[in-house]
């Protein structure tokens, strides 16, 4: 039976208790969960299922006929957040290894919001198909053919529905592809603001052109997130690995090494052992990163080359996923700007937290490491030898290698280090690919695993300061059309209420009233978003309201009282059963299934 939700926003059973878990345990949910990405879930067609794999094939094959002609042609990949982050990274990668076989580098990348939020979040981008329209009919000016490829892993971003739809438009010159984890049917079906169609209507004209090969949709089913929601962990690395298995496959053709996608995707399953094999290392880290986040302090991550660019783009999320400042995580990267290359170029002047290099870091960050603060350095092996200044300081530091060599590759006189060592088992992983294109792009493996590892770092460190309950994140922005949705479904799980009921507790919590006049109550969500945006607690300051029945100023004063999040909660849902005898609400209490549209009187 189909759920009525998409699976991208379901609860996952798996990881209910991860709040109440050690740091040992919270990993191996984590791994738990993560291998539903190679497994599937349920009966839904996964990463390997026949559909799938014929449509990567077909996609792999129009992807060798664009590079033949790389001066004339190019590949689109697009998303917001996250998965926009993702699209720059392997546009980035694969350029690289176009120049390198001296094509043209055909592969460029649109992320809502722009440049800025490669490393912020930017989400109400993502509620706009027509700049998404208009951003790629810019990027495609002049090209002969383009390929382009959508991620949205909830089927659901209007940025890029609007791109697909305009694709679809002119077919003689655009060939759509998305990257969801949905079945096509649970595309969101609300209707876009300022726009005429659903993300279910695009699905179902592309799905109409996968016949003629026109138009592919390509929708494993990856099973809930471990985190509700939160589709920068399974989605995104799922996204990660179809898009470079998509390329990787066609470059080796091109090279005349022939590989199918498949096996490069199985050759993954080789590094999700290798890193999970370190959980309990892992999780001393997600131990040493909870307690930064719980004294106040903050996580910096210091990367090289693409590990340093997974840190930056683990480090983003965190704002929009937990309520986090742009100071409790960040990352940085050796020759900062000049090592991304990313279109704008420098933004270092837009402000700090723009000011992204390892030199910037020694300047900005590292003279006032307080013992608090937590310094991770992500390298694959002997390239970096830390700032002495580095050395002295009492912050707690690890260093995270990972490469495919046994031997001792850590740099020396490090034992100021609490080292975790990641071997990936390339002969595994040759035994599929062969070892020249294993060689070539041993990159993306090594990238892999720290993606792995910070999630597991982050999220765990999230989870031990309070910021989630059960497995849902309490204290979530609603800063976009999907996150304020989002935000009402949160409300309703834990209160009972109805949605009408819900969305009026959240307006109250937004406009900090407890009556909403009518502009309030009849202004669009865009408009909610706005105002939302510049608040703080927005979700936990309506449940504490809801649940105690009391002021919004009163739910605020609950909430400044007690710094741990899931305390007050806790807190407040024992209140309100003792006061209120909600028979629904208890610690206990296993979210039912809810109707998700259509909410009446919420304007779009
Ligand atoms: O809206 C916020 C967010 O959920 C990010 O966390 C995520 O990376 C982004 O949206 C993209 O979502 P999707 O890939 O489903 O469009």
């Amino acid at each position: 039976m189909t759920p009525e939700k998409p699976i991208t926003e379901l609860i996952n059973p798996k990881s209910n208790n991860i709040d109440v878990a050690n740091p040992l345990e919270i990993v191996e949910i984590l791994e738990d969960c993560d291998s539903e990405i190679f497994k599937g879930w349920q009966s839904y067609p996964n990463l390997y299922s026949e559909r799938i794999q014929r449509n990567l094939d077909n996609i792999v094959e129009i992807t060798v006929n664009i590079l033949k002609n790389s001066s004339k042609n190019s590949i689109i990949l697009s998303g917001c957040g996250t998965s926009g982050r993702l699209a720059f990274l392997i546009a980035r990668t694969f350029n690289e290894k176009l120049k390198k076989l001296g094509l043209t580098p055909c592969c460029d990348y649109l992320i809502a919001g722009g440049d800025i939020a490669l490393f912020t979040s930017q989400e109400s981008g993502e509620d706009d198909p027509i700049n998404g329209k208009d951003l790629l009919i810019k990027a495609g000016k002049g090209k002969k053919k383009v390929l382009f490829i959508g991620i949205t892993c909830g089927l659901s971003a209007p940025f890029v529905a609007g791109q697909l739809d305009y694709c679809m438009q002119r077919l003689d010159k655009f060939i759509p592809v998305v990257i969801g984890f949905n079945p096509s049917a649970l595309a969101r079906n609300i209707i876009i603001e300022n726009w005429h169609k659903t993300f279910l209507n695009v699905m179902e004209e592309l799905l109409s052109l996968e016949g003629s090969k026109k138009g592919f949709i390509i929708n494993p089913v990856v099973g809930p997130e471990p985190i509700t929601g939160s589709s920068r962990m399974k989605s995104g690395t799922a996204t990660k690995l179809i898009l470079e298995s998509i390329f990787i496959a066609a470059l080796s053709r091109i090279t005349g090494q022939k590989i199918i996608a498949q096996l490069i995707l199985n050759s993954y399953e080789t590094v999700y052992n290798d890193l999970y094999s370190e959980k309990q290392k892992i999780s001393k880290v997600v131990k040493l990163a909870g307690e930064s986040l719980k004294s106040g302090g903050s996580i910096y991550y210091i990367g090289y080359d693409s590990l340093g660019i997974m840190g930056m783009i683990d480090a983003s999320e965190c704002r929009p996923t937990y309520g986090a400042s742009l100071d409790d995580v960040r990352g940085f990267l050796s020759n900062g700007f000049k090592n991304l290359r990313n279109k704008d170029g420098s933004l270092s002047h837009v402000g700090k937290h723009f000011r992204i290099s390892i030199e910037e870091f020694n300047s900005d960050i590292l003279p006032y490491l307080k013992s608090e603060d937590l310094v991770v350095l992500l390298v694959k092996d002997n390239e970096y030898l830390p700032d002495s200044n580095l050395m002295s300081k009492s912050c707690k530091k690890v260093l995270f290698v990972v490469n495919d060599k046994h031997d001792g590759m850590l740099p020396s006189n490090q034992d100021v280090f609490i080292h975790i060592k990641v071997t990936i088992n390339s002969s595994e992983i040759i035994q599929l690919i062969s070892k020249p294109i294993y060689e070539e792009y041993k990159q993306v493996y090594l990238e892999l695993a720290t993606k792995w590892f910070l999630n597991s770092l982050s999220t765990g460190a999230h989870i031990m300061k309070g910021k989630v309950y059960q497995n849902i994140m309490i204290d979530l922005k609603p800063s976009n059309n999907k996150l304020f949705h989002r935000a009402i479904h949160i409300l309703q799980n834990f209160n009972g209420l109805t949605a009408e009921e819900c969305i009026e507790y959240l307006l109250r919590s937004i406009y900090e009233a407890d009556v909403l006049n009518e502009d309030q109550l009849t202004s669009p969500i865009a408009s909610h978003i706005q105002v939302a945006a510049t608040k703080n607690m927005v979700i936990p300051t309506a449940l504490a309201a809801s649940l105690i029945k009391c002021s919004i100023k009163e739910a605020k004063e609950k909430i400044d009282e007690e710094p741990v999040l899931r305390t007050v909660f806790l807190q407040t849902l024992k209140f309100a059963k003792s006061k209120y005898f909600f028979a629904q609400i208890c610690e206990n209490y296993k979210p039912k299934s809810i109707k998700m549209y259509p909410i009446n009187y919420l304007k779009v």
